[in-house]
């Protein structure tokens, strides 16, 4: 009998992406899979069940209870691992270290998980990096939502009514979401500045046509990405970047530290130097935000400046979100498939780095250590 590749309807609130897209299901029954998704698993990507000519469309008791492999996009519930049969695979995000109760329901039913946080950033691996492919897609989309609530044109406009000044758009964490907010805003024509701790990120955002804010503080930390910064660092970089920020139209922040709370890098204080209109789209908001007046899930007005707080942004472009996510999944999958059979090779860093939970045991040490106290 082939392996059984389940795709369900996501449930999450606001969760409007699907793991699969027509194309990457047909692709894994190409490779020997009976691909099955629930009744309208594509719909909110506007997917209809009928873009998959190659999945059987069932429903959602049977695409739980018949899945041999389940892919997903947002962590499950307990209460959706318990439908799944004793030892199926399941793959998506889990953020596990956030909620031990969805480890204790896979380690109950001896799932064997695969978080798509974990995957490894090695070169080999870019092509299954979720973690990057939605983030580009928030960074695209941070931009536009700050052309939308600001009272200002991006680009320059020579008219008859008169010649309107480019915006002045500060990006602040040049990641792989603050170079696609770089460059979506140039080329809506705003003027771009950006900063990062991370020094390497000085050519990345000039390469863009931006221009790198160097405010004296660098801190590269372990695999490219940044630590926190001391006291004595942070006073330095606030203080040099209020003079930046008071001119800014939009400022778009999306610095972030893997597993902590994002930093606080907006005060108050900050906001209330900005221009009238100003507006702020804190990309951060997902960890607490950015600035300190950020409210997740919220758009609100402090004096005269606009802070909005986006959650889950990636599912506002639901479907090329999906078909990034969906080729993630395929360039993960595919190596652990050979002849239509499920054999992950546990050599492999990739597999076994991603692998959360296995036997009924958390394989992965930092989330073992969250949530048992045991890094052994
Ligand atoms: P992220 O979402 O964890 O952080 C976003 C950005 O915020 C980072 O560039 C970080 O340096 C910056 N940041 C953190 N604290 C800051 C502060 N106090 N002030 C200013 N900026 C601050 O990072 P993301 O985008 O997931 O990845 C960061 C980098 O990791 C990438 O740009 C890349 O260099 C590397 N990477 C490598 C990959 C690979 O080789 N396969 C794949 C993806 C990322």
């Amino acid at each position: 009998m082939p392996v059984r590749l389940s795709v369900p309807k996501e449930n999450a609130s606001g969760e409007r992406r699907v793991a699969l897209d027509p194309t990457v299901a047909t692709r894994f029954g190409k490779m020997g899979l009976s691909v099955q998704i629930e009744k309208d698993a594509g719909a909110a990507a506007r997917f209809p069940d009928a873009a998959y000519p190659d999945a059987q469309v069932l429903d959602t008791t049977d695409v739980y209870a018949q899945a041999d492999i389940m892919v997903r996009v947002a962590p499950p519930t307990p209460a959706e691992i318990e439908q799944l049969p004793e030892g199926a695979t399941l793959i998506g995000f889990f953020h596990a270290h956030r909620s031990p109760e969805v480890v204790a329901a896979l380690q109950k039913r001896r799932i064997l998980s695969f978080a798509m946080e974990l995957v490894p950033r090695i070169s080999r691996a870019q092509s299954m990096d979720a973690l990057s492919s939605q983030a580009a897609v928030a960074g695209y989309k941070a931009a536009l939502m700050g052309a939308d609530l600001s009272c200002r044109f991006f680009p320059m406009l020579t008219t008859a009514a008169g010649t309107i000044r480019p915006s002045k758009v500060i990006v602040i964490g040049a990641g792989v979401a603050g170079l696609q907010a770089i460059a979506t805003a140039r080329r809506l024509g705003a003027m771009v500045e950006a900063y990062d701790v991370r020094s390497a990120t000085k050519e990345q955002v000039e390469s863009l046509g931006a221009k790198f804010l160097d405010l004296g503080v660098k801190a590269e930390g372990e695999g490219g990405y940044a630590r926190e910064l001391t006291g004595d660092e942070k006073k330095q970089q606030q203080e040099a970047l209020a003079g930046f920020i008071a001119k800014a139209d939009v400022l778009i922040t999306t610095a972030a530290i893997p597993g902590r709370p994002s930093p606080k890098l907006i005060p108050a204080d900050m906001v209330r130097g900005m221009k009238s209109g100003a507006v702020i789209v804190d990309l951060a908001a997902e960890g607490g935000g950015n600035c300190e007046l950020t409210e997740p899930g919220k758009t609100i007005e402090h004096g005269d400046v606009i802070i909005h707080g986006p959650l889950n942004v990636p599912s506002q472009v639901a479907l090329h979100a999906s078909e990034m996510y969906a080729k993630n999944l395929l360039n993960f999958l595919t190596p652990m498939i050979q002849d239509g059979e499920f054999k992950p090779d546990w050599d492999d860093e990739v597999v076994a780095k991603s692998c959360l939970t296995r036997d009924g045991e958390i394989v992965h040490a930092p989330t073992r250590e969250a949530i048992q106290g045991d890094a052994s």
